[in-house]
This record gives structure tokens, C-alpha cells and sequence, in this order.
């Protein structure tokens, strides 16, 4: 059928815009809002109980979710994940264990690496799960499981949407396991929850910080190379910002730990290069900040963003800083991808590029 981009200049925009809408019809799959606990759509044929380790595998962008997820279960359910991308899952040999469980994440559920994977996952005798957008794909086809996001056709190549609905289906998934194994109870869940039932609201006030952003990116797109950090599960968001810009406008970009920075990338900085660090006001934010000072003491300029209280404890002179509202921190990877994605977008407007459809890129990878 066809899909038709309403007001919008670009899919890319629509889809950005359209993410409170999507990622709560995900939400209402996956959580039932009369008791406020997590429920599957479709009942898993293991006990997470019975789960030694996860291995997560997927390409690009919904390797990044996978990322987040890995940070969740552990935390949450205390199981430890391996993450991998498609391409190195099959031929690093890692010793899996037989009935372990193996999650695939992809929105096309029709990239060849990732497919790939998901046979050589079967073939070891693992649980198959796989979190697709595509619910007629090949992947979704030959796993054992399908978790659908409902995020609706994705047209623009850079995937956005279905990022964040990716994300919400594995923070359903890792609460779930938490209870399976004991390690949540009934209130932390209700408490996971209630957060998750959240984001739609904050990503709409996420959104509402466009023309900030859009000022912004003016700055951004004189830029040779940009540089985005993060800590927790902001890393792996830092990552994504710095594909996204790369995928769209062509300027180099990076995504580092922010506590790798005086292990290498800090010999870049200088006046030239803005430093987008995601710093949501958490656990690891007072040591991001140290890094924020050693960006400032070399003359770097920083973009942070973060909420109101990470605004007032940053103790360092910033280019710009781009205020959230506050939120739990278990959902901070959700909202955050917004302003992470529209600064990549409106950068590439500016730069005059063919955003949905930029050079070299294929909206899925069928060949290895
Ligand atoms: C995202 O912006 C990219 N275009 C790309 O990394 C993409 O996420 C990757 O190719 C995986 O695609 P899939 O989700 O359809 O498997």
C-alpha cells in the first residue's frame, strides 16, 4: 500500500514525528495497563529461569538497540548478554550453550547477515526470538518466536522509528525476564512499567525542542568531523547519533564511551569539532562531566544533552545545551533518540543532501 509523507518534507521527518504515536501502540502490545505489568504478546516456549546467557545480534541501528537491551538485562534480570553485529556472530566461533536464547533485531527482518545469524543460532539449538518490524519477513518466518514493533511502514533509510520501537519491545522483554527470575518483584515491575507508559508523553516534549535543534544543526553542518559521547546506556545512543549524522549529511562522525576519551580521541579535539555528549542527569553523571572538562580545557565545544538538573550541575561552559524533561533513567535512551535524530536530520537538510534516500545506502542489506 502505499505510504504518502502527510505535511512532511521527508519520511525522515514524519517517521521522527510520528514516534509517540508508534512507540505507544508498541507499548500497548506489550504491557497491560490495567494492572501495570509487562504481558507478550506470545508466550515464550523456555523459562528465562532456565537461561544462561543472551546473545543479541542484529546490524546498524538495531544493533544500537540491542546495545541498550544488553545494559537492561543485566541489570534488570542479572543475566549476562553478548552482543554482537550479524556479520561477526557466525564466524567468531563463540562457544553458545544448547536452550540458551538468542534475540535477532532488525526492521526489515530481511537483512542477510542478520538471517544468517538467526540459522546458525537455530542450527546450535538455541531459543530464536526475534524483535521485527516486518512481521512477514524472512526472519520473522524462521524464528521461534516474533515479537513485533508496531512502528508501521519505515520508508526513509535511516531508521528512526523503528529504533525506538525496538527499544521498547526489549524493555518489556528485560522486565519480563527480571520477574522470571526473581530478581524484580511486583513493584519494581509496576515502577518499570509506569515509566515505560511515560515515554510517549516525553517524546512528544522531545520533539517540541525542534527549532532549538534546528538552530543548532546550522552550527553542526559546518563541521568536519563531530564527535558524540556517552556513558551507560547513553553509549550506545552516542553511537547511533554519530551514524545517523554520518548516514545523512556525510560529515564524519564518531561514538565513543565517554571514559575512552584520553584513551585516543582526545588528541582530535579542538575548536573545530563539536563534542555531543548525552548526559541525562544519572549515575554516571558526574563522571561524564569529567569528561566534558577535559573536551573544555582543550577548547573543544560541547552540545550537551541532558535535563534540567544535568543543565544545572554541569560545571563547564557548553556551546549549547538542549534541556529534556526529567525522567526515570530506564527511559532515558528512548527520549533521547529524538533530539539525537533530529539534529542528524535537519544537519543533512542543511547540507542539501537526499535524506531518505542518501547515497551508497539501501533501506535493507539482502546481500552479505
Ligand atoms: C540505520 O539508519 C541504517 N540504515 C542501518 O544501519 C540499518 O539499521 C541496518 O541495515 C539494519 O537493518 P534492519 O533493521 O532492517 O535489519
Amino acid at each position: 500500500f502505499m505510504v504518502d509523507k502527510a505535511n512532511y518534507r521527508h519520511f525522515m521527518a514524519k517517521e521522527i514525528h510520528e514516534q509517540p504515536e508508534v512507540v505507544g501502540h508498541t507499548l500497548a502490545r506489550y504491557v497491560d495497563m490495567a494492572t501495570e505489568q509487562v504481558s507478550l504478546p506470545a508466550k515464550l516456549p523456555f523459562d528465562f529461569a532456565n537461561i544462561g546467557r543472551v546473545s543479541i545480534t542484529a546490524c546498524g541501528t538495531a544493533s544500537y538497540a540491542g546495545f541498550v537491551a544488553k545494559y537492561w538485562f543485566e541489570r534488570f534480570a542479572r543475566l549476562p548478554v553478548e552482543l554482537d553485529v550479524a556479520s561477526e556472530f557466525r564466524y567468531r566461533e563463540a562457544p553458545l550453550r544448547k536452550g540458551d536464547l538468542a534475540i535477532f533485531i532488525s526492521q526489515s527482518g530481511e537483512t542477510a547477515d542478520t538471517l544468517a545469524a538467526l540459522r546458525y543460532a537455530k542450527a546450535q539449538g538455541l531459543h530464536t526470538i526475534s524483535v521485527v518490524n516486518v512481521t512477514t519477513s524472512t526472519i520473522a518466518r524462521e524464528s521461534e518466536t516474533v515479537l513485533p514493533t508496531l512502528a508501521g511502514p519505515e520508508i526513509g533509510v535511516a531508521s528512526t522509528k523503528a529504533f525506538t520501537c525496538q527499544l521498547m519491545v526489549l524493555a518489556a522483554v528485560a522486565v519480563a525476564a527480571g520477574r522470571a527470575r526473581g530478581e524484580l518483584n511486583a513493584e519494581d515491575e509496576t515502577k518499570l512499567v509506569h515509566a515505560l507508559i511515560e515515554v510517549p508523553r516525553l517524546m512528544s516534549a522531545a520533539l517540541a525542542l525542534e527549532p532549538q535543534i534546528e538552530k543548532l544543526a546550522r552550527d553542526i553542518a559546518k563541521a568536519q568531523d563531530v564527535l558524540y559521547l556517552g556513558r551507560g546506556t547513553s553509549y550506545p545512543l552516542a553511537l547511533e547519533g554519530a551514524l545517523k549524522l554520518k548516514e545523512i549529511s556525510y560529515i564524519h562522525a564518531e561514538g565513543y564511551a565517554a571514559g575512552e576519551l584520553k584513551h585516543g580521541p582526545i588528541a582530535l579535539i579542538d575548536e573545530k569539532m563539536p563534542v555531543v555528549v548525552i548526559a541525562p542527569y544519572d549515575r554516571v553523571f558526574e563522571k561524564t562531566v569529567s569528561n566534558m572538562q577535559e573536551v573544555a580545557a582543550r577548547g573543544g565545544r560541547i552540545v550537551l544533552m541532558t535535563d534540567a538538573q544535568g543543565a544545572r550541575e554541569a560545571t563547564v561552559q557548553s556551546l549549547e545545551t538542549i534541556v529534556l524533561p526529567d525522567m526515570p533513567a530506564t527511559v532515558t535512551p528512548l527520549v533521547y533518540a529524538v533530539p539525537v535524530q533530529l539534529l542528524a536530520y535537519h544537519t543533512a537538510v542543511i547540507m542539501g543532501t537526499d535524506v531518505d534516500q542518501p547515497r551508497n545506502l539501501a533501506k535493507s542489506v539482502t546481500v552479505e
